[in-house]
């Protein structure tokens, strides 16, 4: 597992089912695995939870953390999940938080990540007493310190909750506020915005979303908005106009990485008859007002947005950089030293290319191409090398092709 995490996660699945068991007053039971009657009854609690949330959405927005079925298999199945994803996306922050506030914890997966990332004080907040009393009981089991936080911020006179902070995390909780469709756009890029207003200079607010074509889309969206109020977006996105992947209706974009799951998190998944082989999520990490957007290195670079696409013969891909989103093509007959990390790239991978040609509507890469790995997908962009007689504060300039 990459990032180094997979021991982390380890750890905590013996301390998510001791406090699954002690909220339903049952303490005993084989330490860190699940009996098969467990299974069977939390993977029943996973499906429900997966049907509402993913299929038909019923759920999204209602009260299921005040469910106690729902809430456990909430946090035997959908925890680990979520704390692998918000690993995974902190290890591309440019800094290490500190004081960290997550908003719409639950029983606080991004929270914990956030404090086995390097954070010092961590604050989970979410409306769900019930998910904010699991919260607590892990951070006692753990050791941890977890101050935890009621808020709604759909109720009048909501407050976010006071201080200033390194990072502020909003995990799968957006798509569940002010509604679907399009109307959901302003009053999400608004809390966004009032949640920007507190995260320091340097610091970031990360917000993830279920790698669905509905709320993938819905992210989107709100990111376009709040480019368009000049915040700018530290990852995943190098182009700094509107959204390539909204222009088709049956585009959208999200992160995907291996992951070999816990025994306890497949056992459910197969007992909830899901499908799980691999972390798929949509993310945005997101500056405060003020700041610049990352001045991306050297080279003509693209971010890989698709998984490898078929082609007779040929390496396909849909790229996202600062010029825009373009299909990368190469002929299996061009394939050299030089250019041959094409064939294995992933969804997530930031490369540079050289010598391409414009063929349909994309790129082809040739012989005379050369394939640069510039960040593994998981890993930040790094920043251009310092220049020498540069001037103290270079500022940034426009990134070619993109629009000013
Ligand atoms: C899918 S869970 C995400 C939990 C956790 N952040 C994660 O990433 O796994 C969505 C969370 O949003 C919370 N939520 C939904 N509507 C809310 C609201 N109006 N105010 C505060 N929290 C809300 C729910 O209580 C739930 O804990």
């Amino acid at each position: 597992m990459s990032n180094g995490y997979s021991k982390d996660l380890e750890r905590w699945m013996p301390r998510l089912i001791a406090v699954w068991r002690a909220s339903r007053g049952k303490g005993d039971g084989p330490e860190g695995r699940l009996t098969p009657q467990e299974v069977k009854e939390v993977g029943a609690g996973v499906r429900q939870l997966s049907m509402g949330l993913t299929r038909e959405r019923q759920l999204a927005g209602a009260r299921y953390m005040d469910d106690p079925k729902l809430l456990g298999a909430y946090l035997l199945f959908y925890w680990p999940v979520s704390y692998a994803q918000a690993r995974q996306v902190l290890g591309e922050l440019p800094n290490r938080p500190r004081q960290v506030l997550d908003l719409g914890s639950g029983p606080g997966p991004v929270a914990f990540a956030a404090l086995d990332a390097g954070g010092k004080e961590v604050t989970a907040a979410d409306r769900s007493k019930a998910a904010l009393n699991l919260a607590r009981a892990l951070a006692t089991e753990a050791g941890e310190a977890l101050a935890t936080r009621e808020w709604d911020p759909t109720k009048k006179a909501a407050v976010l909750p006071e201080g200033q902070y390194d990072l502020i995390t909003m995990g799968h909780v957006i798509n569940e506020l002010y509604g679907t469709g399009d109307s959901a756009t302003t009053p999400r890029a608004a809390l966004l915005e009032a949640a920007l207003a507190k995260v320091k200079r340097g610091g970031s607010l990360l917000v993830m979303e279920p790698a669905l074509r509905e709320t993938s889309r819905g992210l989107l969206h709100v990111r376009d908005a709040m480019v368009a109020r000049g915040y700018a977006v530290r990852a995943p996105c190098m182009y700094r106009g509107a959204c390539p992947a909204l222009v088709k209706e049956t585009d959208w974009c999200h992160a995907e990485r291996p992951w070999p799951m816990p025994r306890v998190v497949e056992e459910l998944a197969r007992a909830a008859s899901l499908h799980k082989e691999a972390l798929k999520m949509s993310y945005l990490v997101l500056a405060p007002k003020g700041e610049e957007w990352p001045e991306p290195p050297p080279g003509r670079l693209f971010r890989i947005v698709s998984e490898p696409l078929e082609g007779k013969g040929r390496h396909r891909y849909i790229g996202c950089g600062p010029e825009g989103r373009v299909g990368l093509a190469m002929q299996e007959r061009h394939r050299n030293e030089k250019n041959e990390r094409f064939l294995q790239l992933h969804r997530g991978d930031v490369i540079a290319v050289t010598e391409t040609e414009p063929k349909g509507d994309g790129l082809a890469l040739s012989d005379v191409s050369e394939v640069r790995m510039v960040a593994p997908a998981g890993k930040g962009v790094p920043p251009p090398p310092p220049k020498e007689d540069a001037p103290t504060n270079p500022g940034t300039s426009p990134s070619p092709g993109a629009p000013s």
